[in-house]
């Protein structure tokens, strides 16, 4: 009876593991740590990066900037189409920003720096409710050519599950011995 529990019990966290784990991604914003700053293009915006990628709800955004220059500002689509920077409904200026999608729909990101977001330093990401999504589908690469260093999106998928599997393991241990 013990036994059989115990295997119930690794199986479920087993598919849990697969299930939740499995599409977290970390997604570099415009996939180049220096990727947020006034375009130099309208090509190379990051709404062009931005259409050929898939964004779901428990992936997060990473942006890399100078913190000394810049900031993200997460803002009302209002002020997005008027790069008002007056009262943003997050701001972030740590230089390295991670913001987790945790709901559907549209999210609208512009610069905090004086005159970028007119200059077009903004950014839409359109979040994508989980089963509007394909599986293991990775963002489109950027067509961008790059001039910093190359830097891939991240998938944490992969080391979550593999972490995962070692706490499985550890409790299966506890259990049988
Ligand atoms: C910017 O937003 C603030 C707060 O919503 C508002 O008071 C201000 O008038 C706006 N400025 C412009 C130029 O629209």
């Amino acid at each position: 009876m013990a036994s059989s529990r115990t295997i119930s019990y690794f199986l479920v966290l087993m598919v849990l593991s697969i299930f939740s784990f499995s599409e977290a991604r970390e997604i570099l914003v415009g996939s180049n740590t220096d990727a947020w700053k006034i375009p130099s293009s309208d090509s190379e915006s990051l709404n062009r990066w931005a259409e050929g990628s898939r964004f779901q709800i428990g992936d997060s955004l990473v942006w890399k900037y100078d913190a000394q220059k810049d900031s993200v500002l997460q803002v009302t689509k209002q002020d997005y189409a008027t790069c008002n920077i007056s009262s943003p409904i997050a701001k972030y200026k740590d230089g390295s920003t991670k913001v987790k999608l945790d709901r559907s729909g549209p999210l609208y990101f512009i610069s905090g720096a004086s005159g970028h977001c007119e200059k077009g330093q903004k950014l839409i990401v359109v979040v994508l409710s989980a089963r509007h999504g394909l599986t293991g589908i990775s963002p489109a690469p950027s067509p961008m050519e790059y001039d910093g260093p190359a830097v891939a999106p991240t998938s944490s998928g992969t080391s979550l599950r593999g972490g995962l599997m070692v706490i499985l393991g550890g409790l299966v241990g506890m259990v049988l011995f």
